[in-house]
Parts: structure tokens; C-alpha cells; sequence
């Protein structure tokens, strides 16, 4: 069998998945949108080999557990969709901070399951694939397809994938990834989806969901890029809302954090159109205008406590390369 390379985007979800219908199946409780980021990178190699006595997975240089390993439940589900008991060698690498807001399950589910597809002999198409890989962690199917990306709300396994909505190419946006923090965030997004209905204000959040995709995707189309922040930056508060009051309450947002989320909203005041937007951890994204990243990414370095910038564009999904890792 093959050994296949995969290299998948990380994404930043402008309207978020929080909450599920089904945690077993990861259907979210609203669809959501994306944008897949240009430097948030995972690469990964797979190989199904009959000389294999054991499973083996070695991320970011270290050699894992292979006991309740989340990837090996992934290759699994691989596994007997290919009808194969061959072990795997899985190496993978990330190339900016794990567990710290920065979605690194995303890019990391995305490329095992390219990966470890292709290198089962199965062919599945772009549809199947952002399916097969919600399994492994919810976001990673928006990683798939490419550029601005929608994963639809939907009620059953078989209709519930993320498909892209415009090419990278389509909207000149960066995405200003700022690192508060290299410490890891000590409750994961997969407990945290199990909290959000003991926050009061779940319930009045779904209920509005349609809606603001509606308004969302309207901004997009016309590439109306105030409304489209306030959007944004409402989202992510209204998100940390429902951490805030979940029981036991989620507390991400480190001093860190809050210092450049008010610098944000100083730098609009003088003039400089950028927004924020979080996720499940302390480390922020700046959205902004292409040409305005450099400038943005400049502030952001000068805030106390910010220990790095990425600059992200908008990118393609997941694809297979020719270099592998072992
Ligand atoms: C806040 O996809 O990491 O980033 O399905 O348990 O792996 P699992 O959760 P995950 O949750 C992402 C939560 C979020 C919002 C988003 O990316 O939509």
C-alpha cells in the first residue's frame, strides 16, 4: 500500500459551531462559516503496511499513547470503510502552537483523514471526505474544501458537510493570528460542546443562528466588510458569553487577551477598520483588509504580553503533496 502525504489548512470560524445534536456523530447544533488560513498548516503521512506489528502515531515529534488515541478511533472508521485490519504509521507535524485556540484538531483531522483515505485505497469524494472527517473532530470538515467555506446545518450524518461557498481568491481579507500564550488551554472544545446547554443563554443563541448566517453570508456576497466584522466580533463575544456561563463555567481569555481585544477597538476608533474574533482558548485573530495586515500585525506585536503574529490569507483546503515525513 501507499504511503500518502497530506497538508490541510487550519480555519477560523467567523459564525462558530458550539454544541451538538449528536456529540457521537459531531452535528452541530447551528451550521457555521469559515475562512481556511494560509500559515496554520498541519502535514501529515500515513502508511498502511503489512511489516507493521503495531500502530504507531508520532505528532509534532512525539511519540503518542496508542490507548483511546483519537487518531487511531479515526483510523478505525478508515479501517473498515476500506475493509483492512493493516496497521498505520502516522507522522504529523504542525507548524504553530497546539491546543491553544488555534485549531490545530482542524487541520489535523483534515489531513489524517485525506491522508489515511487515500493511503486505505479509498476514493471518496470532497463531499464524503469533509463527512468522514467531522467524525474525527467537527471544524476539520470545513477544512476540506476550499477558500470561504459553509457546513451546512443539517439533521443526519449524510447531510451534515461543509462545502465552499467562494476560492481564496475571491475576497483579499488576512486573518492576524496573535499568540498571547504558549501555555495549553486546560478544558478541550470536545468537553466544552458537552457544557453548552447548562449556559442560560444557549438556547436564545441557537434561535438566532439562522439568521445571522443569513446576514453573514449576505456581507460575504457583497463583500461588505464593516457589517461582515461587526458580525464577526459580536459572534466570538457572544460565544464567550456561553463559555462564561456554562456550569462549571470556561474562562479562556487571559489579561493578555482582553488588552489586545480593547486595543482592537481603540485602532477602529483612530481609523483602522480591523475586528476580533476567538475561539476556544486565549490566543485572538485580527480580521482585517490584505492590505492592511502588515500595519495590523505591527500593533498587535507592540501590545504587553503578545508573543507572536501569523499573517493569514485566505487558502485552499486540504491536498495531497509529494513530500512525505518519514
Ligand atoms: C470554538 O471542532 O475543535 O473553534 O468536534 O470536539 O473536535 P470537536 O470540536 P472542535 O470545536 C471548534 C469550536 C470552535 C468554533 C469553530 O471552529 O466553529
Amino acid at each position: 500500500m501507499k504511503k500518502i502525504t497530506a497538508v490541510a489548512p487550519s480555519n477560523i470560524a467567523f459564525i462558530k459551531y458550539w454544541g451538538t445534536k449528536d456529540d457521537v456523530l459531531r452535528l452541530p447544533k447551528n451550521g457555521s462559516l469559515s475562512m481556511n488560513l494560509s500559515n496554520l498548516l498541519t502535514t501529515t503521512t500515513v502508511e498502511f503496511n503489512t511489516t507493521f506489528k503495531q500502530d504507531v502515531v508520532i505528532i509534532n515529534n512525539k511519540k503518542e499513547s496508542i490507548k483511546n488515541n483519537r487518531a487511531i478511533k479515526h483510523i478505525n472508521r478508515i479501517r473498515k470503510l476500506a475493509q483492512i485490519k493493516t496497521k498505520v504509521k502516522i507522522v504529523s507535524k504542525n507548524n504553530f502552537p497546539t491546543g491553544t485556540g488555534l485549531s490545530s484538531s482542524a487541520s489535523g483531522f483534515a489531513a489524517l483523514t485525506v491522508a489515511a483515505s487515500h493511503a486505505a485505497g479509498l476514493e471518496l469524494s470532497e463531499k464524503e471526505l469533509s463527512i468522514l472527517s467531522r467524525l474525527g473532530s467537527g471544524s476539520s470538515c470545513r477544512s476540506i474544501p476550499d477558500g470561504f467555506v459553509e457546513w451546512l446545518d443539517a439533521n443526519t450524518h449524510e447531510t451534515s458537510y461543509a462545502k465552499s461557498l467562494y476560492k481564496p481568491e475571491y475576497w483579499d481579507i488576512a486573518d492576524v493570528v496573535v499568540v498571547t500564550s504558549i501555555d495549553k488551554k486546560d478544558v478541550s472544545s470536545t468537553e466544552g460542546h458537552k457544557l453548552a446547554s447548562s449556559s442560560i443563554f444557549f438556547e436564545t443563541r441557537v434561535e438566532f443562528m439562522k439568521e445571522k448566517m443569513k446576514r453573514i453570508k449576505e456581507c460575504l456576497a457583497n463583500k461588505k466588510f464593516k457589517a461582515f466584522g461587526e458580525i464577526v466580533e459580536a459572534e466570538a463575544l457572544e460565544l464567550h458569553s456561553i463559555y462564561l456561563t456554562s456550569h462549571p463555567s470556561l474562562i479562556y481569555l487571559l489579561p493578555s487577551t482582553l488588552r489586545v481585544m480593547h486595543a482592537v477597538k481603540k485602532w477602529r476608533e483612530d481609523g483602522l477598520p480591523v475586528y476580533f474574533t476567538l475561539n476556544t482558548g486565549q490566543d485572538i485573530h485580527l480580521i482585517c483588509e490584505k492590505k492592511n495586515a502588515k500595519k495590523v500585525a505591527k500593533f498587535a506585536e507592540k501590545v504587553e504580553g503578545v508573543k507572536k503574529t501569523i499573517i493569514n490569507y485566505p487558502s485552499d483546503g486540504t491536498r495531497l503533496v509529494e513530500k512525505h515525513l518519514f
